[in-house]
Parts: C-alpha cells; structure tokens; sequence
C-alpha cells in the first residue's frame, strides 16, 4: 500500500512538473547591440530568423492547413502573419482571440516562432482592414484629402479617432498576447503595415494644410540637420516643395503609428518594427513611391518620432543587384538593425539572404510563402508547386541547423557574407591575417572566372580563431590569401606563379596559404558534426561550392 501511495506521489509530481516546464515563462525576446552590431535573444542566446510570410488572407483556420506544409517544407523556423483588425474587433471594444489563440497553438505544434503583423490602420497604404463599423463612417475615420479636394483610399495621419481606436485596439492585442504567450511564441509585432499614402503626397485638409504653414517642429530640424536656420520656418521654407510634403506626411504618420505603438508596448514590452514600401534608392523623386513611410530618405524623421518602434524594415522586392545592396545599406545603421521582413523568393533573388547575413541581419523573410497561391498556377501547369519554395528552402537547409551559431558570430563581428553581383566574378573579404577570396563560375578546376549563368552565387566565411574558419555558400569557390597589399588585393587571387598556391609577398618574402585541415560537417544544434577531410581534388584548386548544402571547417597556415 505504502508503495502504491509512493508511486502515486511521485507521478502526481512528475505530472505537475511536465505542466510547470510546458507553461514555463520564458524571457521575452529582445534586441541587444554592440559596438553598432545588432542581436536579437531569444531565450537568452542571438536568434536568426529564417522567416516566410504567408499571404494577406492565409490567417484563417481555413487556410492555415495551406500553410505550415510548406513552412516546414521551407524549414523555416518563424511565420510571420497578420491579425486583422477588421476580425480581432468586429464590433467597437468587443475584441475576438480565436484567431490569435489559433495561430499560437498551431505555431507552438510546428515548433515554429511567429512574427505578428498588426493590420491595423495602415495595409499597403490603405484602411482596408479598418473595421466594417468604421469604413462606414468615412467622416469620423478619415481619408487623406489630396491637392484637388478629393478622398484619398488612403487614413488621415490626423483622424484621431482613427488613432485613438487604434491604439487601444493594439493594446487590447498586445495585452492577450502578454498573458496567452508566456512561451514567447511570438518574437516581434510589426505595427501597421506599410504605412503611408499612394497617389498624394500629404493629407491636404484643412487642418493638416495649417500644420503645413507652421514652423517645422525642433526635432524635425535636427533629425534632418536643418538646426541652423530660421526656427520659425515652416515646411515649404525649409525643404521646398515636394521635398517638404513628404517629410511633412511621414511626420505625420511616424507620430501616430508611435502612439499606437507605445500604447502596446506599455502593456507588452515586445519588440516591435515598421516596414517600407520603399522608394527607388538612386531616383526616388517625391510623387514615384508611396509618401509617409519609413523610406530611406525620411528614416531619421521615423527615428525621432517614433522612438518605441526598433526597427524600420525595408520590404525588397527589387531584382537589381545594385539598388537591392544599396537598400541594405541604408537601413544597415548604428541606430537600426537588419530586418527584412517582406522580400521575393526567386532562384537568384534568393541569394541576398547572404549579404542581409554580411550586415548583421536579424531576420529575413521571404513573402507570399505558403500553397493558397498554388490557385494562381494556370490551368494545367504542371511544375510541382514546391519550385516557389525551393530557393528559400535551399538556404534554409544550410543555415537553419547553425542559424545560432551564424547570430553568435555575426554579433560578435566574425562573419562577412555575400552575393554574386553580375559581371564582378570575384570578390575577396578582409579578415586579419588573411583574405577570403570568392569566385563565381570557374570550372572546377581553375579555368576563367565568367560568372554562373544566372547569378545564384552566394558565400558566407566567419572566423572561428586566427586561421581558422567557418565556410559555407553555393555556386562558388572560396579560398584564402596571406592579407597581401592593397594593390594585390584588388586583382584577385595571386598565384606565385610556380604553382597554384594564392600567395602574396609580405616583407619582401612570399607567403603561400596551405590547407592544414579542411573538415566537411554539417551543424547539428549548434555542434559541428565532423563527416571527413576534404583534400586532394576536392582542395587543390580552391573550396567549390554547389547548388548542394555543404559546411566547411578550414585551417590554414603558411610556409
Ligand atoms: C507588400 C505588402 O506589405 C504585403 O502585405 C503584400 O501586399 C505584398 N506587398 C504583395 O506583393
């Protein structure tokens, strides 16, 4: 009897500590930073997020089956998708959680993180999933007004019941997922979506056209470093036309999306981001891309006034090399980590999750990821729907198993990463001691550099010690040069010319790069899994890298 009761005890025990371990509050995910370098912890260690978004109307229990499939076809391990707020309250102050319970359960049963996006009054710059009991009420919810007098489709930066119904709403939200998520399920909330205005540049109302004439507010003039001059300046004086009524809109909507933001964010201390439909980075003129968001030439604005927002995040859709790394490096700044949150998944559009990694990413996030687009295919087309996957997926494979390690090193400042750019077939990265030189589409053996046909290379290098490295890419080769001198540097890798050793001359001597140990792995929970050394053909001519995931450990000396 007595044993009966013992085992009893010990079960009951057993079974309250498996309910306190799977209801054990975790420490909310937060954004770190050093020496300008960004990291985002999740239970306690720097996280990547190898995201998908799914479409605008895929958060339903309907089409939820459409969706993790093909997450888990990815290996993505964070969805980002969107609450509507036209379904979280159907009726003023009445607020429904089935949708935002349902993707928590379901997310936390595909062992996946979630990004939650807050349709709110902003979606591509419209108010189309502002509630049916405020839609119908155009003269309280206000549209922008454009220059002719006309309603815009498009929310007034200045309605404030707008506002104030959005950010208690928000917070409404923020508030369920504080107690329904003590698992930190979710990672991040994106406030609104898209923010801004399509087809005019301002709000021309009244009221807002007062604001307009007014000074410019003294912290506008010091994001935009215009402190010097007339104080009492108003917009047109300070920026001039067109310049002037941009700045004024994302102004304008930097201020309300921070209340809403912050009236969250005071019930739940996630972090949260904007995203920009962005502006063409070389000749985004006023009136050619959508006004009052986040874009690159008004990030300072955004910063100022919407300090509880920690990351503006620039949705790439764009397929050219050139403006895809600028928009990188415009929102890879001190005061903002790497995020993209919407970009395309195509087969070389793919390859910038290399560079996003080389500045410090946090995140990235292909869009439109799930099998509800599998109904655009047309009629009798046969190509296998996991071909919209595949790219993404084929990055996933290889950096998911060690997307701990890469958020490590990346913070620590160890990892450079990069894309083919077209008809620049050879690239050479900077580390210490050494130079890591990338090459795309040579023959195995050598041969000319030309370039792959298509540009699908990409390459990452993180130094683990002082000659010694983690190699990983596709579609390239890789090898190392003794830090030679500049002008060496700039032709490529150098040859001494009785061999193909890359060399350089250091002190008058040449040094020459041996392989010591090159080790093929792969990452299994952050633990490097050693297969075999790689030597022989498969190092002679340099580390080739396919379409295939591969993982290198390299050590390296000189002689
Ligand atoms: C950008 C938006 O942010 C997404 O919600 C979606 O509408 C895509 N564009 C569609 O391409």
């Amino acid at each position: 009897m007595k044993t009966l009761i013992l085992a009893a005890l010990l079960a009951f025990s057993c079974v309250r500590l498996s309910v306190q371990a799977q209801t054990r509050v975790h420490p909310l995910p937060r954004i770190v930073e050093s020496d300008g370098r960004y990291a985002l912890i999740v239970d306690g260690a720097p996280y990547l997020m190898l995201g998908a978004q799914s479409n605008n109307s895929s958060d339903w229990p309907a089409t939820l089956p459409k969706v993790w499939p093909a997450i888990e076809y990815l290996h993505a391990n964070t969805l980002e998708t969107p609450i509507y707020w036209e379904q979280f309250e159907p009726k003023p102050g009445q607020y429904d959680y089935s949708q935002v319970d349902a993707i928590l359960a379901q997310a936390r049963q595909h062992h996946v993180h979630l990004v939650l996006l807050w349709f709110g009054t902003w979606k591509n710059g419209s108010q189309h999933y502002m509630p049916e009991w405020m839609k119908t009420q155009p003269d309280r919810y206000a549209h922008v007004t454009n220059k002719t007098g006309e309603l815009v489709d498009s929310p007034s930066p200045f309605a404030s019941a707008s506002r104030e119904a959005d950010a208690r709403t928000f917070s409404a939200f923020m508030q369920h997922l504080k107690t329904a998520d003590p698992e930190r399920t979710v990672l991040l909330v994106q406030v609104e979506n898209e923010t801004g205005t399509w087809g005019s540049l301002r709000d021309y109302s009244p009221g807002a056209n007062q604001l307009f004439e007014a000074p410019v507010p003294a912290e506008v003039l010091k994001a935009m470093n215009r402190e010097s001059g007339n104080p009492s300046a108003n917009w047109q004086e300070v920026f001039g036309p067109g310049e002037a009524d941009v700045y004024f809109h994302a102004w304008a909507v930097a201020k309300y999306v921070q209340q809403v933001a912050a009236a969250g964010k005071a019930v739940y201390p996630l972090p949260l981001y904007v995203n920009a439909a962005l502006r063409d980075p070389f000749k985004g003129a006023p009136g050619s891309y959508e006004s009052g968001g986040p874009t690159d030439n008004v990030l300072n604005i955004w910063k100022a006034e919407a300090p509880a927002i920690d990351i503006l995040a620039p949705d790439i859709y764009t397929p050219d090399t050139t403006a895809y790394l600028k928009i990188l490096d415009l929102y890879h700044r001190s005061d903002n980590p790497l995020f993209i949150p919407e970009t395309s998944g195509t087969p070389t559009g793919a390859r910038f999750l290399f560079p996003a990694l080389g500045l410090q990413a946090i995140g990235y996030s292909p869009f439109g990821l799930d099998y509800t687009r599998s109904h655009r295919a047309p009629e009798g087309d046969k190509t296998p729907p996991e071909t919209f996957l595949e790219p993404t997926a084929q990055n996933y494979r290889l950096i998911g198993p060690m997307m701990r390690d890469i958020a490590l090193l990346n913070y620590q400042g160890k990892l450079q990463a990069v894309a083919e750019v077209e008809g620049e077939p050879t690239e050479t990265l900077h580390f210490g001691a050494w130079d890591a030189v990338i090459s795309y589409g040579g023959t195995q053996r050598g041969g000319a550099l030309k370039g792959n046909p298509e540009p699908t290379g990409r390459a990452l290098v993180a130094q683990l010690n002082d000659h010694q490295f983690l190699v990983t890419g596709f579609d390239c080769r890789v090898d190392f040069r003794p830090a030679g001198t500049e002008e060496q540097r700039k032709s490529g890798p150098i040859v001494n010319g009785t061999g193909q050793t890359p060399s350089a001359q250091i002190g008058g001597k040449w040094q020459h790069r041996q392989f010591l140990r090159v080790e093929e792995g792969s990452y299994e929970d952050g633990v490097f899994k050693f297969a075999r050394i790689l030597n022989g053909d498969q190092t002679d001519w340099g580390l080739n890298f396919s379409s295939e995931p591969e993982v290198l450990r390299v050590s390296l000396a000189t002689y």
